[in-house]
């Protein structure tokens, strides 16, 4: 039976790819190609990051990763450009269905969680911003244990936030690579499949659950009986 219920927060509520406007503004057709990079390389850099232990907040991955996206794509940029589109990155929306898809899952009894490679202050203030902090009892960050998703020690640190044992957890992400990071570690999973062309790694594990939106969420966690 599932206590907890976490969500991945960049790419599973909160929309990155909203940035393609600001970045369109900024540097015209070339967005759509720099965005693709700019997020490629953001999550490579956190699992580099995590690899050599050398942890920096999850800011910089994201920065290092907007500057080099220009870099391969011939694209000029500003400091004060730089400036921005960070200042874009901390400011993203949420989904449309994530309001109502909350609402559903913490009117069933269900106990919700943040867990993002963001730091802290960073995931509290974007939800804030959102309009969807009140939905999460707790906000809890990879910062505490200085690495990154998908290293084991991350979900581990979540487990024991969320104080009930790791089968009683289901993480919600819009990332294969997360939702396989989550079951490695023992929890129950679900992969939000936000764009229909994202294909799930083949590594002989599959999501407990796999939807395209928060919609039904509720009921099929209570059909499934995790
Ligand atoms: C996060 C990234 C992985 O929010 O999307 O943790």
């Amino acid at each position: 039976m599932i206590n907890v219920v976490a969500f991945d927060i960049y790419g599973t509520l909160i929309d990155t790819q909203a940035v393609l406007g600001k970045l369109t503004g900024v540097m015209g057709e070339q967005a759509p190609s720099v965005a693709r990079t700019w997020r490629q390389k953001q999550l490579e850099y956190s699992f580099r990051r995590g690899l050599m232990r050398d942890y920096c907040d999850f800011s910089v991955c994201t920065r290092d990763a907007l500057l080099f996206s220009c870099r391969e794509n011939g694209v000029a940029i500003s400091p004060a450009d730089v400036e921005q589109l960070m200042q874009a990155y901390a400011e993203l929306e949420a989904f449309p269905d994530v309001h109502a898809g909350l609402q559903a899952l913490a009117e069933s009894g269900l106990r919700l969680n943040a867990f993002s490679n963001g730091s802290h202050e960073a995931v509290e203030r974007l939800l804030q911003r959102a309009g969807i902090r009140d939905a999460f009892a707790d906000v809890v960050s990879v910062e505490a244990v200085r690495s990154f998703k998908p290293a084991p020690e991350v979900y581990a640190h979540l487990v024991a936030v969320c104080g009930v044992p790791a089968e009683r957890i289901c993480l919600v992400s819009g990332n294969p690579f997360d939702v396989l990071g989550a079951a490695h570690a023992g929890l129950r999973t679900a992969w939000l499949r936000r764009d229909p062309g994202t294909q799930f790694d083949p590594w002989g594990v599959e999501p407990d659950i796999t939807l395209e939106s928060l919609d039904g969420l509720a009921s099929r966690l209570r059909e499934t009986r995790l």
